[in-house]
């Protein structure tokens, strides 16, 4: 949610900015803007909308000098426009901010601020920030820094340069994720790793309560109370092509078929969990996750539960803090997230950990907020994910719960050796099976084109694909902006299918499986009301074909390991709908990829 970017060197500044910004546009995309120092002046531009428009600016007014920091923004607190837009001056335009977070207690501040006689230019909570630090400025920025942050409420990570002050940049974090670039010569922050990774692979994670001072030949990291800190520096693992379309019109689709490559790297990586936890002693599990990652989780439900025999919660991390859960000794928490830094998740498990629970979490991005704080992280080697919609992710995450299921299944002697050898085999098969669904992808695309114009779509499932059901409905809500719904099939009859009507387009997940004869009953439901139906089914189902006109072969797979192969035509379905309406798919409206706000 918003991204932040901040260079100082001997380079040109601006370009390093706007590329950064460009990399990190996936964290919200409705204004951008640079600061840049230069000749003890402030210079700030900045556009409403996409970075091509800043890009357009910059083009025509030129801004030299070698230290600034750049913003995009997701908006909270005023409309997305060019004055809400950052980066944020105070009043005598020396002091320039650019935040991600919220600050809860902005409205007192601006309060306590105009009596003083600070006027404010936007309606955004980020801009007492840099009045607020002008207000305790005495000559030392950072004194004055640490004055404002014992005043601001809320999360925060924030980038800060002064006229007065012009050879450095301020860093903190209280919250919100930010990681400083380690260069020759020169050294940048950024909100998240792809933004700087052209310039070098070696990043600070600043911790929470921390602050930076920034300077091109050195780095001070200190905590709030000015204590001084050795940080942990970092190599990132993987490079800039990773982070890149490479030849893919877009991120989305380069990620889907980026699929059946990372089931096999995390087969291959997998490892037996080590840590602090004994994984003997738990007695139940509580799943917390958001959005698609909360998906995985229900999918995990299923799955732990079948295959372990202990209880399993899952939980909307948003709901899990505030219905005061009931946390047992014994209790296993599992977060799932895959940027690590979704505010809700972290909110959640910080929650539970009050309740001395162990907590694992299973995230794509070492070194942020959740890895740090669990007792165990299960890496799920997705690589960066760009598109703002989340495809590998989640079966990177189905794919790192099946192997915890079993691994934890194999403790409780609930799997003899034979068929953990089955269940891995089959787990082995699914990288192949996932390609030759790929494969289908003109089948996908022309159903897609079929289908665009219905106005709403529904999406059934029964059991272990029920979930899928609710992430189909998501991808197409969330790319398309067509409402969809999921539903685990045996609900229609209370009430959903009165919905039903020759309007209507039914996805239906009937691959083979003990629940497939109640699928076909519930399609007939739907033929019977005319619903157009677009079937996922098992190869060789010759049956289905003589009922649903548009079906989507899937390959044969234990129906327990299903939704690893189910939800690939969901998410090319998603996507073909999104591009042929003339949708970025990459960047769909109002959303961001990082939610690091409540
Ligand atoms: O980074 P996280 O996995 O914690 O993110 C959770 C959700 O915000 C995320 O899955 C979101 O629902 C995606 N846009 C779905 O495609």
């Amino acid at each position: 949610m918003c991204g932040i970017i901040g260079y100082i060197g001997k380079q040109r500044v601006a370009p390093i900015i706007l590329e950064g910004l460009k990399r990190l546009e996936y964290r919200g995309y409705d204004s951008a803007g640079i600061a840049v120092i230069n000749k003890n002046k402030v210079s700030v531009l900045k556009r409403k909308g996409r970075i091509a428009n800043l890009e357009n600016l910059l083009k025509k007014r030129q801004v030299s000098g070698e230290l600034g920091i750049g913003h995009t923004r997701w908006a909270t607190h005023g409309a997305p426009s060019t004055k809400n837009a950052h980066p944020h001056c105070d009043c005598s335009g020396r002091i320039a901010v650019v935040h991600n977070g919220i600050i809860e207690n902005y409205q007192e501040l601006k309060r306590e601020l105009e009596k003083d006689d600070y006027r404010f230019k936007s309606q955004t909570d980020s801009e007492v920030i840099p009045n607020l630090i002008s207000k305790f400025y005495k000559g030392n920025l950072e004194k004055a820094l640490r004055e404002a942050m014992k005043k601001l409420k809320g999360s925060y990570a924030l980038g800060i340069v002064s006229a007065d002050e012009p050879e450095k940049i301020l860093a903190v974090r209280n919250d919100s994720p930010l990681i400083i670039g380690l260069g020759k010569g020169e050294n940048f922050i950024a909100s998240d790793v792809p933004a700087i990774l052209k310039h070098t692979k070696k990043v600070i994670y600043l911790q929470n309560r921390q602050l930076a001072v920034i300077e091109k030949d050195n780095v001070d990291i200190s905590d709030l109370e000015g204590n001084k800190v050795s940080p942990k520096i970092d190599s990132v693992s993987y490079s800039i092509e990773a982070a890149q379309k490479g030849g893919f019109r877009d991120f989305m689709l380069k990620e889907i078929y980026e699929q059946p490559a990372v089931v096999s790297k995390i087969l291959s990586q997998w490892v037996s969990p080590e840590g602090n936890i004994d994984f003997r002693d738990i007695e139940q599990i509580i799943i917390v996750a958001c959005g698609t990652a909360f998906h995985a989780g229900l999918v995990g439900k299923y799955v732990l539960e079948s295959l372990v025999r202990i209880p399993v919660w899952v939980d909307l991390a948003s709901e899990f803090r505030y219905r005061k859960p009931i946390i047992k000794k014994n209790t296993l928490i599992i977060a799932i997230s895959q940027s690590g830094e979704t505010a809700d998740t972290l909110a959640a498990v910080r929650e539970a950990k009050k309740s001395k629970a162990k907590l694992i979490s299973i995230c794509n991005v070492l070194g942020s907020s959740l890895t740090r704080e669990s007792d165990v992280n299960l890496d799920t080697y997705a690589g960066p994910e760009v598109s703002v919609a989340s495809t590998k992710a989640y079966t990177a995450q189905l794919m790192t719960l099946y192997l915890l299921a079993l691994y934890l299944a194999k403790l409780k002697q609930n799997l003899n050796k034979d068929e953990l050898k089955k269940a891995i085999s089959s787990l082995q098969k699914v990288a192949a099976a996932q390609k030759k669904i790929l494969d289908k992808n003109k089948d996908i695309k022309r159903i897609a084109r079929k289908h665009l114009h219905f106005g709403a779509f529904l999406y059934l499932g029964r059991g272990v694909n029920f979930p899928n059901a609710l992430e189909g409905a998501l991808k197409l809500k969330e790319l398309s902006y067509i409402p969809a719904e999921g539903y685990a099939a045996g609900e229609m009859k209370h009430g959903p299918i009165a919905l039903i009507d020759e309007y209507r387009a039914i996805v239906c997940i009937a691959n083979d499986s003990p629940v497939y004869d109640k699928m076909l009953s519930n399609i007939q439901e739907g033929l019977a009301r005319k619903g157009k139906i677009i079937a996922i089914a098992t190869q060789g189902n010759e049956q289905i074909k003589s009922y649903v006109k548009e079906v989507i072969f899937i390959p044969k797979i234990e129906p327990l390991f299903s939704p690893l192969l189910t939800v690939i035509p969901l998410q090319l379905l998603a996507y073909y709908v999104a591009c042929l309406k003339g949708y970025d798919v990459d960047k769909p409206r109002n959303l961001a990829k990082s939610v690091t706000v409540e």
